[in-house]
C-alpha cells in the first residue's frame, strides 16, 4: 500500500496507533498469486492476521485457509466458511483441537513426528496426513527450522508408519522461511520432494498433495524476488520433477505475509524525545510489545515521516517501560517534534495479531479503505 496525500488526509481521522488496510490490495496479491503459480491453491495462514474482514474478503475471492489452532478454527466456522476449505499444517496440535476437526470433518493436518501420529490416530483417525519436512532456509529474513520438521532421509518411515496407523499420507509441506528473498529455496524444497515422492510410489505411496508452504515477501528494505520470479523457478520444477503427474497433483501455497503485509500502514505518534550521551532518541506509541513484535529479531519495516526536517540519526523506543522494546535502532529520520506522526509501511502481517498491551498500550486498531 503506497502512502499518499490521500491515505495521510484520511489518517487524521484516527487516533493513534492504529493500521489502515486496504482490502484491494489483498485481492491483487492473491490474484498474482493464482497467475503466477500454475494450479495452485491459495490457503491463506490466518495467523498473520485473522481480522474477520480480512477473512471474509479472502473467503469471498474463493481463498482456503490454512488454520493453526482451535481458536483459528472457531472464527472460520463462525465466519460460515465452509470446512472442505480449511487444512491444518501445524505439526503439533492438541487433542481437544484434533477432536474438533474431525467432528468437522476437517482431514488434511501436518504431522513431523510418531508421536503426532499416534496423536493424530488416536484423536481424528480419519486424518489424511502431509507430513511436514526440513528445507533450506537459506536468505530468509524470518527462518523457520528450528521447532519444526522431519529430516528428509526419515520421510519414507514416517509415511510408511502413518499408514500402518490407518492414517492416509497424501503429501508434503514444508516452509522455506518467512519472508523468503532466495527463490531457490523453492527449488531445492522440490528436488527434495520429488525423491521423497518416488520412494513412496515404490512403496505403494501414492502422495497427490504438494505443498509450497508460505515465505512469499513483500517489499521491506531489501530487493526481493517478484512473484513472476518466484512463480517461474517453482512452476519449472514441478514440470521437472512431477512432469507425468501433473494433473493428478494439488498444488497449494499457505502464504501469510504475501497477501496481507503490504496492505497495511501503521501510523503511530511521536510521545518523547531525549539525548542520552550522543544517541538522539524518540519515542512512539507502538513498540516491540504492542505491534512491532518482528522487529525483535532484526526484522525492519521502512517508515516515512510527516516533517521534511533534515536528516539525523535516531534510535527509536516503544512505549512500554521494558529495555527490549526498541524497535529501531540508529537509523536515518528526518527531524520530529513530539506530536508528530510516523507511518511504518507495510505491517499488515505478524503486527496486531502477535501483540500484547502489557503496560496498559493500546494495541493498533485496524481500519480499512476500500471494504
Ligand atoms: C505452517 C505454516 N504455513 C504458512 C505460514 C505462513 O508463512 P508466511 O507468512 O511466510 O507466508 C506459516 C508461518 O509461520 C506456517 O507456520
Amino acid at each position: 500500500m503506497i502512502l499518499t496525500e490521500k491515505i495521510i488526509k484520511l489518517s487524521k481521522h484516527y487516533k493513534t496507533p492504529f493500521l489502515l488496510f486496504d482490502l484491494k490490495q489483498i485481492k491483487k496479491n492473491y490474484l498474482k498469486l493464482k497467475k503466477n503459480i500454475d494450479g495452485v491453491e491459495i490457503c491463506y495462514a490466518m495467523k498473520a492476521n485473522d481480522h474477520p474482514k480480512i477473512l471474509q474478503y479472502l473467503a469471498k475471492e474463493g481463498s482456503s485457509f490454512e488454520i493453526s489452532s482451535l481458536n483459528e478454527l472457531r472464527t472460520l466456522l463462525r465466519l460460515k466458511i465452509n470446512q472442505s476449505r480449511i487444512i491444518c499444517f501445524n505439526p503439533i496440535k492438541s487433542p481437544e483441537f484434533l477432536e474438533a476437526m474431525a467432528i468437522q470433518n476437517i482431514k488434511i493436518m501436518a504431522y513431523d513426528s510418531v508421536d503426532e501420529i499416534n496423536k493424530i490416530a488416536k484423536f481424528a483417525p480419519k486424518s489424511e496426513v502431509v507430513l511436514r519436512i526440513i528445507v533450506s532456509n537459506e536468505g530468509s529474513d524470518w527462518p523457520l527450522t528450528k521447532k519444526f520438521g522431519a529430516d528428509a532421509k526419515d520421510a519414507l518411515e514416517f509415511l510408511l508408519y502413518a499408514k500402518k496407523k490407518g492414517l492416509k499420507p497424501i503429501g508434503l509441506t514444508c516452509h522455506v522461511g518467512s519472508q523468503c528473498l532466495n527463490k531457490d529455496n523453492w527449488v531445492k524444497a522440490l528436488h527434495v520432494y520429488n525423491d521423497i515422492w518416488i520412494e513412496a510410489q515404490k512403496r505403494d505411496i501414492n502422495l497427490t498433495l504438494l505443498s509450497l508452504g508460505g515465505g512469499i515477501p513483500i517489499q521491506h528494505t531489501k530487493p526481493i524476488p517478484t512473484i513472476n520470479e518466484i512463480g517461474q523457478v517453482i512452476n519449472q520444477s514441478i514440470r521437472k520433477h512431477f512432469k507425468d503427474k501433473t494433473n493428478s497433483l494439488r498444488i497449494t501455497l499457505e502464504p501469510g505475509r504475501g497477501l496481507v503485509g503490504d496492505a497495511a500502514i501503521m501510523t503511530t505518534t511521536v510521545t518523547g524525545k531525549a539525548v542520552r550521551g550522543k544517541e538522539k532518541w524518540i519515542y512512539i506509541d507502538v513498540g516491540i510489545l504492542n505491534g512491532l513484535m518482528e522487529t525483535i529479531a532484526n526484522f525492519t519495516y521502512q517508515l516515512s515521516a510527516e516533517s521534511t526536517g533534515k536528516k539525523q540519526i535516531v534510535t527509536i523506543g516503544g512505549p512500554s517501560c521494558d529495555s527490549i522494546d526498541i524497535p529501531f535502532n540508529k537509523i536515518s529520520l528526518p527531524k520530529v517534534n513530539i506530536g508528530d506522526r510516523l507511518y511504518i509501511l507495510n505491517t499488515g502481517a505478524y503486527t496486531t495479531v502477535y501483540a500484547s498491551t502489557f503496560n496498559g498500550f493500546e494495541v493498533p486498531k485496524i481500519y480499512f479503505v476500500n471494504s
